[in-house]
């Protein structure tokens, strides 16, 4: 009973305390889920109608100087091969997405330094200058105040930045040389400079507890960020974290859920990692609250080397094939593709 009552005064207010959310991740099972799915099904409606927006990922570099415990690409996994594209390339990419309809541009990467402001400002206004309309979408790590602003001022609409934990002592083990209170400040400078941001984090890390999870909601709730990353961790084998189980499917949704009752009005991708350990999973995403998905426009021959985790799905497939296979599961899952901007709700008043 409790948790009903629970899950519909969150549904109702988008707020919650510590102790409901950690009740909440204690207590639900699949029926009482079932009712945060209907929850977080009728809000998304509501904010977004039948509408998933689809963003062309690029990602443009695999040289990472960071050394995160988690990720295929860090910087000690010298297995493997490296890879940076040029601005003729990623420029390739766009025009290729734009032809297929695409609005929006996520440009990924490692943390690169090679990509320094300049080649970065070169980039966005060559972009902004073939398609002024789409919205540029960076991700590309941490760097200084003064880089966020320049690439904003460029013509960057929109940052993402995961801040992966909101556990103090896990971030720290499992990020070595890097700070959790830095991390945190960098998605700070970001909105005060007046980027969408998009914060996010990893579900089922090891040694991660309910608890944290319940901090991650937390923070979300307070920062208020437009788009919100959700994925499983995936164990790499070539990385210290490659031994661990996997995150589940459920634990994800759920979280995702939540999220989307906490912040009804976010932008939420049904993440790629869902969909590599489940077949169904970004299509079960969608229907817990999910409305964003980013396919591929990576050349295909460099896809294989963008290895955050195994498996990664749609590795093989040309961006054509990516955007009608999308399609077809959105349309599946009872919604409807939206190919335009897709800015959050607040961008557009
Ligand atoms: N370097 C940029 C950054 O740090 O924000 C962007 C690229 S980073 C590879 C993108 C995201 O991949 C991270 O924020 C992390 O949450 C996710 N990721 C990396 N390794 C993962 C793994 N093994 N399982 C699941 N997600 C992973
Ligand atoms: Fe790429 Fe399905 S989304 S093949």
């Amino acid at each position: 009973m409790k948790v009903k009552e629970i899950l519909g005064e969150i549904a109702d207010k988008h707020r919650a305390e510590f102790e409901e959310l950690y009740y909440l991740l204690e207590h639900l099972n699949p029926q009482s889920a079932e009712i945060l799915f209907f929850y977080a099904h009728k809000i998304q409606i509501r904010s977004y109608g039948r509408e998933v927006y689809l963003r062309g990922l690029i990602e443009f570099s695999n040289v990472c100087n960071r050394n995160c415990s988690y990720c295929g690409i860090r910087r000690s996994n010298k297995e493997v091969e490296r890879y940076r594209l040029t601005e003729e390339e990623i420029l390739a990419c766009c025009d290729e997405g734009y032809q297929l309809g695409y609005r929006t541009f996520v440009l990924q990467s490692g943390e690169d330094s090679y990509y320094d402001d300049s080649r970065l400002v070169s980039l966005i206004h060559g972009i902004k200058e073939s398609y002024p309309e789409v919205a540029v979408t960076l991700s590309i790590g941490e760097r200084s105040y003064e880089s966020y602003k320049h690439l904003f001022q460029a013509g960057a609409d929109r940052y993402l930045l995961r801040h992966e934990t909101a556990s103090e002592t896990l971030y720290q083990q499992l990020h070595p040389g890097m700070s959790f209170q830095k991390r945190r400040q960098c998605l700070q400078y970001l909105k005060e400079i007046g980027y969408q941001i998009g914060a996010g984090f990893m579900v089922g890390l090891p040694g991660q507890e309910n608890e944290d999870l319940v901090k991650d909601l937390i923070y979300l709730q307070e920062l208020q960020p437009q788009m919100v990353g959700i994925g499983p961790f995936l164990p790499h084998p070539k990385t210290p974290l490659g031994g661990f189980l996997s995150g589940t499917v459920e634990k994800t949704l759920v979280l995702i859920a939540l999220t989307r009752l906490l912040l009804p009005e976010s932008l939420i991708p049904a993440t790629t990692a869902l969909g590599t350990l489940d077949p169904r999973g970004r299509e079960k995403a969608l229907r817990a609250g999910a409305n964003v998905v980013m396919p591929n426009l990576s050349p295909t021959e460099i896809r294989g080397k963008y290895e955050l985790y195994p498996n990664k799905i749609c590795t093989g497939d040309e961006a054509a094939e990516c955007r009608l296979c999308i399609e077809h599961r959105i349309e599946d899952s009872g919604f409807q593709v939206n190919m335009g901007r897709g800015d959050h709700l607040e961008w557009r008043r």
